[in-house]
């Protein structure tokens, strides 16, 4: 068993797992060189070309899981968003949805089929270039897609989304609910085709008061769980911006591990939380562009702070940025692979 899978189920290990939030990424010379002769949505739905970029981090720094290489947006593709990646801007869906006549032109082709090109990635994945590295599946959860179905992009404080939820509710819970049986489907189809884990992305939770976030996060994550088949209990992690103010909710849902943000007490949290849910976190990805010094002592405060509980994985608190130095990375890495964890009798 790897140590990611250990301390996702809370048993102990001999030393801490570490994986990074967009660990394949442009920060990567590597990823670059294939950037450039590619399109992302190219890369990402070219199962060969997904799986080297997979890998690249993984042989480079040897973590300790992998993550699929995709985005949590081929969801949103696949339902009829006319989805493109533009430099400097990020993801531009030309087709927002705003109002009920948008909805009825989304598609109806069942997620597994249009999103084949993941599963056969997956598979050739599993099929030997990972050895024991544990593969990471993932999806966006039901709200974070939607607001970029609605926002049309990335956005700074979901104005369009949170106006469509406050006026027109019902137009909102339509595509809330397809994207609950899309994302249950579409998690299903990765843990069939052999993921070792999974974990949902819901970044935008952090725009929303507490009645909203049990309206539009809880209920969709708990009917996005409910309909996940699972017979292998492939354990399944949840990340959200705005966990310092939402991860005791969160910890009720019958998920393995909570992954955690950067502004989380990381101290708090681990003396509070359920024995039995990991936590996965929170290194504020700005503190890889910081000195080594630096680096070094936020990493010993995480690691007092939640190293010695059963059931920590080091993480970032968001995804790694393209301008992290790689010498950073390596520090990092070194660092936490280094830790023995000791665990209270
Ligand atoms: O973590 C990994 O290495 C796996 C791959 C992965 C990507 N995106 C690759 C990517 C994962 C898990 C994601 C998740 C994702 N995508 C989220 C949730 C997590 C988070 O970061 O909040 C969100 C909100 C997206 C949507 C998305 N995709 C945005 C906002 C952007 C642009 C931002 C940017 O950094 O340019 C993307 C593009 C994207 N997804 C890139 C990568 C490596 C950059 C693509 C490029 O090479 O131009």
């Amino acid at each position: 068993m790897s140590r990611y899978i250990e301390a996702v189920w809370c048993r102990p290990v001999d030393r801490l797992p570490i994986w990074l939030m967009r660990q394949a990424g442009r920060y990567l010379p590597e990823y670059r060189a294939i950037r450039e002769r590619h399109t992302f949505m190219n890369m990402i739905q070219t199962p060969e070309i997904a799986a080297e970029i997979t890998l690249q981090p993984i042989r480079r720094f040897g973590l300790d899981a992998a993550i699929l290489f995709s985005d949590i947006l081929t969801v949103a593709s696949a339902l009829g968003s006319k989805l493109e990646f533009v430099e400097g801007k990020g993801p531009v869906i030309d087709n927002p949805i705003r109002t009920e006549s948008d909805l009825t032109l989304l598609s109806q082709t069942p997620i597994r089929d249009s999103l084949n090109y993941v599963r056969e990635c997956i598979e050739l994945l599993q099929s030997g270039p990972l050895g024991n590295t544990p593969l990471i599946g993932f999806a966006g959860a039901p709200f974070t897609v939607a607001s970029y179905m609605i926002q049309g992009g990335s956005s700074k404080d979901l104005t369009l989304v949170k106006r469509l939820m406050l006026t027109h509710p019902n137009i909102m819970a339509d595509l809330i609910d397809r994207l609950v049986l899309a994302t249950a489907d579409y998690v299903s189809m990765q843990i069939e085709a052999g993921v070792d884990g999974i974990q949902l992305f819901d970044t935008w939770a952090i725009h929303l008061s507490m009645p909203e976030f049990e309206e539009w996060v809880m209920s969709p994550l708990k009917a996005v769980l409910n309909r996940i088949r699972n017979p292998r209990r492939v354990p399944i992690t949840i990340f959200t911006r705005g966990s310092a103010v939402f991860w005791n909710r969160l910890a009720t849902l019958p998920v393995q591990c909570l992954s955690l943000d950067w502004q989380v007490d990381i101290k708090g949290v681990a003396g509070l939380a359920p024995s039995h849910i990991a936590l996965q976190g929170n290194l504020d990805p700005m503190v890889l562009t910081a000195t080594p010094t630096v680096l070094s002592s936020q990493v010993t405060r995480i690691l007092q702070s939640a190293g010695n509980r059963p059931g920590f994985i080091f993480n970032l608190g968001h995804g790694i940025t393209p301008d992290v130095p790689i010498d950073m990375v390596t520090r990092l890495v070194e660092q936490v692979q280094a830790y023995q964890p000791v665990y209270e009798a």
